[in-house]
């Protein structure tokens, strides 16, 4: 609320000095210097927390150093991108989705539970944990039950898996949870109050044993995928998970492996445990919060409920039961544009950093090494200089062949350097997610004068608090 007041205030660009000095960019133009040069590459000030952290110079989202940032990079797109990645995105959408149908039937789809009223559930809930379960295969290619687990919380009946891994995956899920808060402590309170001033001792210590228990399990996870790969003959196929990949790249095992020594090196423990880290952390949460905005918006649009049907029923004929596959993907036009759609309306990252250490010219102004600047992304997603009547939710704007957002006006996955890499499959699984859902399910808002209950999570994301739904099998 206050970066639109001053935006409607100040207009595409100002200034706020709190803790730190932060230009906000509103516009579309002004992108164009901040994400184009390799030298914006740099999401914040390299502050003496990231180093207490043990994330200085690591990994992908928090890396300050251009040339890790890019080594890392560079493992990191390789393995999400492949198209052998899209289909296990594709499988285990399917798989993860007919477990959740699973805990659904038992829990929801029975007649007298209709009757009664009581199917109803916390639909963000329910996907957060979802998506939990599914970020952790995807990139490890081991198995967690956090669906399970809220599940056992719901029900007499227990989910059927270890209550010991059961557990575990809990406790592995809320410390990585835990490390955003302790990102956003570390960067605003100085080193002396986080060692002597006791009320922020507790907290820091709080965190950092938080990541060393997260640094402790992922360690784990690696070298039991090490071991598997090291017993698999050389003959055999490997897995397609992140965590494979980043193992193998640059070692005999890997393809398109040629000895050249430390240029194309492989990938250490620590590096690799980084990486995953940032590929959870900023993989688990944004698609759940996504798709449950997803869900209000075709709740409160009935042309646009009934288009999606057409569409998902035209590809499904009326087999509510086979598994969605990667032309059937391709074939979702219409429920792409309401993902787009939602995301421009509502984007879930607010805002995108970027910090500069040398002088450079952004927005047609000179500004000197050190500065932060902040893009607006929901003032750019809404304005009516790049787009028409911006505050209508209208995703047929983006099924016009020829539409094509003015440059840098459509960001809901970052751009430059920097842009988000798990653009692709957080797009492939929002999409199937819509169709398997509604080819199967009524879903309505319990409370449809609610308006969208979101809180700000560390000034940057806007998450989803609840969304009451009401389910049942669609006549
Ligand atoms: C709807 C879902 C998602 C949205 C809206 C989203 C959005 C974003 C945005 C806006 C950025 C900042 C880009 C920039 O600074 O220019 C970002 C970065 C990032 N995202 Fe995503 N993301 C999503 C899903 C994912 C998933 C599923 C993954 C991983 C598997 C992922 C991994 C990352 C990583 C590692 C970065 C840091 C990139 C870097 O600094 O080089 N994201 N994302």
């Amino acid at each position: 609320m206050f970066y639109k007041y001053c935006y409607e205030k100040y207009g595409g660009i100002y200034e706020t000095n709190n803790l730190l000095r932060c230009i906000v960019l509103c516009r579309a133009e002004y992108l164009e210097d901040f994400l184009s040069k390799s030298t914006h590459g740099m999401r914040s000030a390299n502050y003496k927390g990231l180093k207490e952290l043990g994330i200085e110079g690591k990994g992908i989202t928090y890396n300050n150093n251009f040339k890790s940032w890019t080594f890392n990079r560079h493992f990191f797109n390789q393995a999400i991108l492949s198209p052998k990645f899209t289909n296990e995105v594709i499988d285990w959408t399917n798989e993860l989705f007919n477990e959740l149908e699973g805990y659904w039937d038992k829990l929801f789809s029975r007649e007298e539970i209709i009757k009664e009223k009581k199917n109803k559930l916390d639909f963000f809930i329910w996907f957060n944990h979802y998506k939990n379960d599914m970020i952790i295969k995807l990139l490890t290619g081991e198995r967690t039950y956090s669906m399970a687990n809220y599940f056992n919380t719901l029900s007499d009946e227990k989910s059927g898996h270890q209550s010991e891994r059961v557990e575990d995956s809990e406790k592995l899920f809320q410390a990585i949870r835990k490390f955003h808060t302790g990102y956003l402590f570390f960067s605003v309170t100085t080193p002396f109050i986080r060692r002597y001033v006791p009320y922020y001792k507790n907290i820091a210590n709080d965190i950092l044993q938080n990541i060393g228990f997260t640094n402790q399990k992922l360690d784990e996870i690696i070298k039991r995928r090490r071991q598997q790969i090291e017993d698999t003959p050389l003959d055999k196929p490997l897995p397609h998970d992140m965590l494979t990949s980043m193992i193998i790249k640059n070692t005999f095992r890997d393809g398109n492996y040629i000895e050249t020594g430390e240029a194309n090196r492989s990938m250490t423990d620590s590096e690799i445990r980084v990486n995953l880290f940032d590929g959870i952390s900023n993989g688990s949460y944004k698609s759940a919060n996504m798709l449950s905005f997803i869900i209000y918006y075709i709740a409160h649009h009935p042309n646009v409920k009934k288009k999606m049907l057409e569409e998902i029923d035209s590809i499904f004929q009326d087999d509510k039961m086979r598994t969605i596959n990667k032309d059937d993907f391709y074939n979702l036009k219409y429920c792409e544009a309401i993902v787009k759609e939602t995301a421009r309306i509502l984007p879930i990252v607010h805002f995108n950093t970027r910090y500069i250490d040398k002088p450079s010219e952004i927005a047609g102004y000179q500004w000197p090494a050190d500065t932060l600047f902040l893009a607006n992304i929901q003032a750019i997603h809404n304005n009516n200089d790049y787009w028409e009547k911006p505050n209508k939710f209208n995703p047929d704007r983006w099924m016009d062949e020829n539409f094509e957002p003015k440059k840098n006006s459509f960001i809901m996955f970052g751009g430059g350097l920097r842009l988000c890499p798990g653009r692709k499959l957080a797009t492939i699984e929002l999409v199937c997610l819509i169709a398997l859902l509604f080819r199967k399910y009524e879903i309505n808002l319990v409370d449809m004068n609610s308006p969208i209950k979101v809180k700000c999570d560390g000034g940057i994301l806007v998450s989803c608090v609840e969304l009451l739904v009401e389910i049942k099998p669609r006549n």
